[in-house]
């Protein structure tokens, strides 16, 4: 101990070893010998250590704890994790142990089990901040900010929920509904206070499934919803659903309308999980856009002359759209809203499309792109949109489809866009001079 006090590691470890080849106080010296020899990279040798150690005592949590990080800095994961899991068992009160098992059982995907590994910890250690963090950090890289924002727009509950009260009243009370991405259970509570026989939800993201059943419990509707931690595509009738769905309620619309996948979610949903006939909320949707010129958003998406250099090249790579606070950022419209797509999503099939659209100018400028938003038609005579001259307290921003160079444009003109949508993503982006075929991609 001297020796390695004075820094002679590879005496002292000379020394520790006769030790444990005599035998002597195994049990204090295995553990300094396996320090040291993970201290100078030999981390096999120290493995054998804790193995001796656990010879000895099989449950040691210490020894299962350093053995597992080694194990894992070895890249042998699997191994790490059972070795890990036995030292929580045998120590249920290591908050460390718990906040490393946690740790790694995250970054293995099972995020729900490192969920439980934290709340256990939490119980055991409340203030402790490094779990707190760690487990929030979990939680935010798997729950979107939006969410928040989102569930505190009064105006888009209050549209979906006026939508799911015409639509149970038509249905009767034995309506059956099915929420495809449940988020907090908000659509399925709403419908299961219109009456609904039953609701099934869904919702991918197993820690938001997790909470959305923890919420409609709370909420008194355990015994009318069912929560489920699957995508909608992994639902079967006669598993989750006991019958094909009277009703469909999904709010899976991103910003730019389509990246959440609702044409294929709703396509699945419309063959294998709905009734002929079933009502669908919402019915339609659409992207509506008007031309703009901005020079804050320009400096954002076009590049040119840097420091005298010429970067104009790396304009290649500026980002097709761009998510905007619609009423925070300073913009001038260069004409009047026009519709860029719609999509009918009672039809059962969707195919891509790209059409020529021609836009009239209303005023000189520079055209950096199209600002888009949302318009979402609910039910007959219910609808919702994001325009941007009056939202500002949504989850949902505007989206700038830059142009690759910025357009003069003057008033009285018109400039034709190619407009359309490769179902995931919108497509918006100035006409070639040449005449445009609409193309199809296969889903
Ligand atoms: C925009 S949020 C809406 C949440 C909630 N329905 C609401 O309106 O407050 C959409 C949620 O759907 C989930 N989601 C998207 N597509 C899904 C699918 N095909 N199956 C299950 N969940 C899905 C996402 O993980 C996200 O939590």
């Amino acid at each position: 101990m001297k020796l390695q006090a004075d820094g002679d590691l590879a005496a002292a470890e000379a020394r520790y070893r006769l030790v444990v080849d005599l035998g002597y106080r195994l049990t204090e010296v295995l553990p300094i010998l396996a320090g040291l020899l993970a201290r100078r990279d030999a981390l096999d040798e120290a493995v054998e250590q804790w193995d001796a150690l656990l010879a000895i005592d099989a449950d040691h949590p210490v020894a299962l704890h350093e053995k597992s990080l080694l194990l894992d800095r070895l890249g042998r994961s699997d191994e790490a994790v059972a070795c890990l899991e036995r030292s929580c068992r045998a120590a249920p009160d290591d908050a460390i142990a718990a906040n490393n098992y946690a740790v790694m059982l995250a970054r293995e995907g099972r995020t729900m089990d490192a969920l439980t590994e934290w709340r256990r910890a939490l119980a055991v250690q409340p203030d402790n901040i490094q779990l707190r963090h760690q487990m929030r950090r979990l939680c935010t890289e798997q729950v979107p900010f939006w969410h928040i924002p989102m569930m505190n727009d009064t105006r888009r509950n209050d549209a979906f929920e006026a939508a799911i009260e015409v639509a149970i009243a038509s249905r009767g009370p034995n309506a059956r509904v099915l929420d495809i991405g449940t988020g907090s259970g908000l659509l399925s509570m709403m419908a299961a206070r219109a009456g609904a026989e039953s609701v099934v939800a869904c919702e991918a993201v197993p820690i938001i499934a997790d909470m959305a059943r923890q919420i409609v419990a709370a909420n008194g509707f355990a015994d009318k919803i069912d929560v489920f931690a699957k995508p909608s595509t992994y639902l079967e009738v006669g598993v989750e659903l006991e019958a094909p769905a009277d009703i469909l309620v999904s709010e899976i619309l991103s910003s730019d309308l389509l990246t959440e996948a609702v044409l294929d979610t709703f396509e699945d949903a419309h063959r294998r999980l709905l009734k002929d006939d079933a009502i669908v909320i919402p019915r339609a949707a659409s992207a509506i856009g008007c031309l703009v010129e901005s020079d804050v958003l320009k400096d954002y998406v076009f590049v040119d002359q840097v420091s005298g250099f010429d970067l104009s090249r790396f304009g290649d790579f500026a980002a097709m759209k761009l998510p905007i606070h619609g009423t925070m950022t300073d913009w001038r419209r260069l004409s009047a809203d026009i519709e860029l797509v719609r999509v009918d999503l009672t039809q059962k099939r969707h195919e891509s499309d790209l059409q020529v659209l021609s836009v009239p100018v209303v005023a000189d400028g520079v055209a950096t792109g199209i600002v888009q938003w949302m318009q979402i038609d609910l039910a007959e005579g219910i609808s919702f949109d994001n325009h941007p001259d009056g939202y500002s307290d949504g989850g949902w921003l505007q989206i700038l489809h830059n142009f690759p160079q910025p357009i003069q444009v003057r008033a009285g003109e018109v400039l034709d866009l190619a407009v359309g949508h490769d179902r995931i993503t919108l497509i918006v982006q100035p006409a070639p001079k040449v005449a445009l075929t609409a193309v199809s991609q296969a889903a």
